[in-house]
């Protein structure tokens, strides 16, 4: 028998703490409305200083477990996407499994920055479909504000700090929910796109380097924009072929919520109707791997996606690496 993935529940945590357009117009040289046209972000969540990226991850997880009827303790596996851990060791994926009391199962982290979530959960799926693993917790969860440069205006305007998780399970025999497709990518002749270049084994912190604000976060905005948009199309294309679906199939897309800008473009490129787009960017900003997690968790509170709704799933990121997913949720 083919076993086939599902998504069990979701469940999100955005921290209470809103740092608005106008809050950064204080910090660096920016206005509201240079932000609002360039990106479309309005404002986004700061985690207070006694959480790291495992709290945020803990209560996302929590959330989506109770969504999804299953105990810690029927989980057999616990990935965690993030950009941002709480310790470069252990694993924030392991300090969640503590956290939550899942004695029964292994925990690992996976590093795909913005694209993490739908590369955990493309690593879940071939683990239930193998028949191994019957509970996974896939979860994106960042604490970006702690490795923002706070003083460069390009890059600090557009993270925020977020957890979105879900619990992946095999489908019932007569459910029509199921992973469709995935479709993975990368390219690490773009590394240097974008980077931390300092803190790791290639430049070990110094304190010259730590003055020079070395192990945060740099990018070069305009040629990922370029990569996204290029990417996104891309893999979303690609996931669509290998389930022989189309976009008039899909009721519902989740693009990373990077840039509306970049959002638009992949509508364009992809023409995708603008009222098939799920968008939170505005709210949240950039919160990496938990971006699309998040986005599909309020989206379900909401009632806005419901059960049987086709969702394709595009992102990118750091790496550079790219990715999407096709399900029906
Ligand atoms: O998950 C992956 C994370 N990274 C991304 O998603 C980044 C993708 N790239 C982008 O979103 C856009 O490239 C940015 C939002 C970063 C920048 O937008 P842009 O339209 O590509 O602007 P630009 O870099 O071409 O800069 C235009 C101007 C420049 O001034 P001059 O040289 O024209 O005088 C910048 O210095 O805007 C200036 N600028 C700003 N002005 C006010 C850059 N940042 C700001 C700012 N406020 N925050």
């Amino acid at each position: 028998m083919n076993l086939r993935t599902q998504i069990l529940g979701v469940g999100h945590y955005l921290p209470e703490k809103r740092l608005t357009n106008a809050d950064l117009e204080k910090m660096v040289e920016t206005n509201d409305q240079w932000i609002v046209e360039r990106t479309g972000i309005r404002e986004r969540r700061i985690a207070p200083p006694e959480h790291a990226t495992s709290d945020l991850a803990t209560i996302a997880a929590t959330r989506a477990l109770s969504s999804a009827g299953v105990s810690p303790q029927d989980l057999d596996m616990i990935i965690l996407a993030t950009a941002s851990g709480d310790h470069i060791m252990p694993a924030p994926a392991c300090l969640v499994q503590a956290r939550i009391g899942a004695t029964n199962c292994v925990a690992f982290d996976l590093s795909a920055a913005c694209s993490g979530f739908v590369f955990a959960a493309s690593v879940a799926d071939k683990y239930i479909k193998s028949g191994t693993h019957k509970r996974i917790l896939v979860i994106g969860a960042e604490t970006l504000s702690r490795i923002v440069n706070w003083k460069d205006r390009e890059t600090c305007i557009l993270f925020g700090d977020g957890a979105g998780a879900a619990v992946l399970g095999p489908a019932q025999t007569d459910s029509k929910s199921e992973i469709l497709s995935e479709f993975l990518l990368a390219d690490g002749t773009l590394s240097d796109l974008l980077t931390n270049r300092a803190g790791g084994s290639r430049l070990p912190l110094t304190h010259d380097l730590l003055d020079q604000g070395a192990h945060l976060v740099t990018m070069k905005g305009r040629d990922i924009f370029k990569n996204a948009v290029r990417t996104m199309s891309k893999c979303a294309s690609h996931c669509l072929e290998k389930a022989s679906m189309t976009l008039d199939d899909v009721h519902w897309i989740i693009p990373h919520q990077a840039n509306q800008r970049i959002i638009e473009a992949v509508a364009k490129q992809m023409d995708i109707p603008r009222e098939k787009i799920i968008m939170n960017l505005e709210r949240t900003g950039n919160t990496s791997a938990a971006s699309v997690p998040v986005a599909l968790s309020e989206a379900l509170e909401n009632k806005i996606i419901k059960r049987g709704d086709v969702i394709l799933i595009t992102v990118f990121g750091a790496g550079l690496t790219s990715g999407a997913l096709l399900l029906r949720y």
